[in-house]
């Protein structure tokens, strides 16, 4: 399973990079609005600092638009996945970009025919909401498996994403249900390493082996 950080924040993605705990980022219009900095230029610091995909999406609404600015961020560099939204204009893009051998990530799916439609279009990345939907109280993660169960028994290869993650637990159903990518805030991803059993276990440890008086070399 690949972990996305899902941010705007060179930084953060610089540290997470560090820690080898990502594969890839993605961003959107709202994170770009958060980080109050210009969109291309972060979207190049984000493709330098990781080598995986990084989602930078279109603000067009129709198709030929939305193509004409995703050949514009494909320029960028050879790691951007050009972002969609899953409209049918949105979908129609996808097609072409993805005729064209751009990686696409088509956003704000809420459901399993529009990922299935989604796949039709040749997506690389579909991104189910899950904490939107949970939001709603719908069951988020009801619906990566649904996409899971669709995609594997068309043998269909766009990667789930699941997005919209809001907690450790998040991930561990994601990674239950099948999804290819969970997509999650930097706080989330460093959490996953957390247990305060881990912590209180190593204080006694270290403690215990402070005791000894020996050193390892
Ligand atoms: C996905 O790519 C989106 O950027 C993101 O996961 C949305 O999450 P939110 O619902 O927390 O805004």
């Amino acid at each position: 399973m690949k972990f996305f950080a899902d941010t705007a924040e060179v930084d953060a993605i610089r540290s997470l990079e560090e820690a080898g705990l990502i594969d890839g980022v993605t961003t959107n219009p709202s994170l770009i609005k958060k980080s109050g900095r210009a969109f291309r230029q972060v979207v190049e610091e984000i493709c330098a600092v990781t080598k995986g995909p990084v989602s930078a999406e279109v603000t067009a609404v129709n198709a030929q638009a939305m193509i004409d600015e995703g050949q514009s961020l494909a320029a960028i560099a050879n790691n951007i996945t050009v972002k969609l939204p899953l409209t049918v204009e949105g979908l129609k893009a996808c097609r072409a970009l993805t005729r064209d051998g751009v990686m696409t990530n088509v956003t704000l799916c809420f459901s399993a025919p529009q990922a299935l439609l989604a796949a039709k279009a040749g997506a690389t990345f579909i991104s189910p909401f899950v904490g939107r939907l949970d939001d709603i109280h719908t069951d988020g993660m009801a619906l990566i498996q649904d996409i899971r169960t669709i995609y594997d028994n068309y043998d269909y290869k766009t990667e789930v994403l699941a997005a919209s993650i809001r907690t450790p637990n998040h991930i561990k159903e994601c990674a239950i249900a099948g999804a290819d990518v969970a997509t999650a805030p930097p706080d989330v991803l460093w959490r996953l390493a957390e247990h305060p059993l881990t912590h209180s276990g190593l204080d006694a440890f270290l403690k215990d082996w402070q005791a000894t008086g020996q050193s390892v070399i």
